[in-house]
């Protein structure tokens, strides 16, 4: 992490953080009182399970089924600490020193070092509009599998990618599936977006619902929707990886009263938050879309996610975003450059800006700040 991106800005364009607009402190205030009420706390004097809290875990399941075409059960799923928590669990359990991890073109970047801290190779796959191109994924895995490389895993994040704010095709995911069955390589699908859908169509439903025969993983969280200091997400795996993160105690149980309060909560109030969040975040994803068009000339390119937290955008050949993040921090700004998304941390002329936190006000005057800048280092 570059060290100016660790310090505070008031315009935060570089983390995907829970819209702090819709914290709903009220309703989860109350959902910790039920909660602790119910048994005067006799709860959390236990170890929980293995998996986590038996209800949320029941609760996911009736809303994956009715919400991602999941067919699944509360034995299949595990909770953790943030999405990031189970993708951790399950890369524990599968990735080795040398193995190679297929993923988008651009990946975020916190699953990236989680892959490259274990020695994995990453092999970025072309990706377009309809998400990770399969015809590209096919080409690259009968080459690498004609190497006798070990082909371990299939990451995507299928839903508002991060970075790219593209979704999946369903024919692609369909494709995907086969190809996965073909080479007998797993995938591991991440749809931490996937209640944030703007506008747009309808979402293709997750991959794990899709395939028959226990070739994918999932993970999900409700970090970005309740609050990233709740840290609670959940990943769902066929009872054969089941089995083997038993045997690894599924790493890190999260805190059982994060568990108890997103549970009373999201069972009275969930689809009446997700309708709230939605709204608010196209409020600031349309201040963003504006304000790149205000101030971003001609030769500049942007995604227009039709869900999701961030913007994706390609400034010149010859721009190099690394180089303005001082200057950004100085002038109060900060964003994130694309060689950050990249194994080989290049094509540095990317940047992603997330919208979540700042208010449409902010993000109108952050970009326009960005956008000078930007001229002034000569870039257009
Ligand atoms: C695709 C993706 N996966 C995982 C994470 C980590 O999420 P969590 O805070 O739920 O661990 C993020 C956070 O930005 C993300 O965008």
């Amino acid at each position: 992490m570059p060290p100016e991106l660790e310090e505070d800005a008031k315009y935060l364009f570089s983390t995907t953080f829970t819209d702090p607009q819709t914290i709903p402190y009220e309703g989860l205030s109350e959902a910790v009182s039920e909660a602790m009420r119910r048994q005067k706390g006799a709860d959390l004097a236990l170890y929980p399970p293995p998996q986590g809290h038996e209800a949320l875990r029941e609760l996911i399941a009736a809303n994956l089924s009715e919400k991602r075409g999941v067919d699944t059960t509360p034995e299949s799923i595990f909770l953790s600490s943030g999405a990031g928590g189970a993708v951790q669990t399950i890369l524990d359990a599968f990735i080795d020193p040398g193995d190679v991890v297929l993923a988008e073109e651009f990946v975020y970047m916190g699953t990236l070092k989680q892959l490259v801290e274990r020695g994995a190779h990453v092999v970025h796959v072309a990706t377009d509009g309809q998400g990770m191109d399969t015809a590209a994924l096919e080409s690259i895995l009968r080459s690498l599998a004609s190497e006798g490389k070990r082909l371990k895993l299939i990451y995507s994040i299928s839903v508002y990618q991060n970075p790219m704010g593209v979704t999946l095709s369903e024919e692609r995911r369909e494709r995907l599936i086969e190809l996965s069955q073909e080479f007998g390589v797993p995938i591991l699908e991440n749809e931490s977006y996937a209640d944030f859908r703007i506008d747009g169509d309808p979402l293709p439903p997750a991959m794990i619902g899709m395939d028959g025969q226990d070739s994918v993983m999932y993970v999900s969280a409700y970090t970005k929707l309740l609050g990233c200091g709740l840290r609670l997400g959940y990943g769902v795996v066929p009872d054969e990886v089941q089995e083997t993160l038993a045997k690894m105690s599924f790493g890190t149980s999260p805190s059982y009263l994060s568990s108890m309060a997103v549970y009373e909560f999201m069972r009275r109030h969930g689809d009446e938050h997700i309708e709230k969040v939605r709204a608010s975040l196209k409020g600031k994803r349309d201040a963003m879309l504006r304000a790149l068009g205000d101030h971003f000339p001609d030769g500049c390119r942007w995604s227009s996610p039709a869900g999701g937290m961030m913007l994706w955008v390609r400034l010149p050949d010859g721009a190099d975003t690394w180089s303005v993040l001082g200057a950004a921090l100085a002038a109060d700004v900060k964003f994130n450059p694309g060689p950050q998304f990249r194994a080989g941390r290049d094509r540095p002329n990317y940047l992603r800006l997330t919208y979540s936190y700042n208010t449409p006000e902010e993000i109108t005057e952050g970009v326009a700040i960005l956008a000078d800048l930007f001229r002034r280092k000569g870039f257009f």
